[in-house]
């Protein structure tokens, strides 16, 4: 497992998402009043960008059918989607988002 720079974290505001692609893997970092969290940028219902939907605290919105996924744990909250999407362990160092990919 090692520790992947993402972006500067001033390029993600606080209540937003947004898209990077993290060794190959397309992830949504996300920015909420408790830190930064990623979680796979896929939702498990049909594949829609989960970075595109309305973050609201800890929980974000897939944009195509509204299921809700908990950006900590990576948790599908509500239908349409059952499964969850995996969560990334997720810091800032030096000013810069870095996510630990194994
Ligand atoms: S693709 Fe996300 S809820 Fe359907």
């Amino acid at each position: 497992m090692s520790w992947v720079k993402v972006a500067p974290a001033a390029d993600v505001a606080e209540g937003h998402a947004a898209a990077y692609e993290v060794a190959g893997r397309p992830l949504a970092i996300c920015h909420s009043a408790d830190g930064y969290y990623a979680i796979d940028d896929i939702c498990t219902h049909d594949g829609g960008p989960l970075d595109q939907g309305r973050l609201d605290g800890n929980r974000i919105e897939c944009p195509r059918h509204g299921a809700k996924f908990d950006i900590v744990s990576g948790k599908a909250l509500t239908l349409p989607a059952v499964r969850p999407v995996r969560a990334y362990p997720t810091r800032v160092e030096n000013g810069a988002i870095e996510v630990e990919i194994s």
